[in-house]
């Protein structure tokens, strides 16, 4: 059984956003396999990396909707983004120096943020954007 699984319940009905959702899930699973199977630290930075990198698309995806759509939340919401952002900028910079080690309790606070942050924050977009055209 995979670490993260996606379920119907993080569904927003919004087939883009859905997919990157599912993406993100992904790269946090590829994350979890690579950590126990102890692969070197420049592949696990690379993950890192990666994931970073579609956590920021996924996010400028979500935040042109906004604008877009005039989303009435979208400076709370974007906030959010920006402080994991730069959680993960933190935890990347510490895992590189050496001074941070990947563990399980590390992959459970990604789990818990990208879970809850769907379910309290970007199902209050859902209702505003299902059905309109998302630009990826
Ligand atoms: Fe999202
Ligand atoms: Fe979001």
């Amino acid at each position: 059984m995979a670490f993260m699984e996606w379920n119907e319940k993080l569904s927003t009905g919004i087939k883009e956003i859905d997919n990157q959702h599912k993406k993100l899930v992904e790269q946090i699973n590829v994350l979890h396999s690579a950590m126990r199977e102890g692969k070197a630290k420049e592949v696990l930075g690379k993950i890192l990396d990666e994931l970073k990198a579609y956590t920021k698309y996924h996010f400028s995806t979500e935040e042109k909707a906004f604008e877009k759509y005039n989303f009435l939340e979208k400076a709370s919401h974007t906030k959010k983004h920006n402080d994991l952002i730069k959680q993960l900028d933190g935890i990347i910079d510490q895992y590189k120096a050496g001074s941070l080690t990947l563990s399980i309790n590390l992959l459970d606070f990604l789990n818990k943020w990208i879970s809850e942050h769907i379910l309290k924050d970007d199902m209050k977009y859902a209702p505003v954007l299902r059905g309109k055209e998302i630009d990826v």
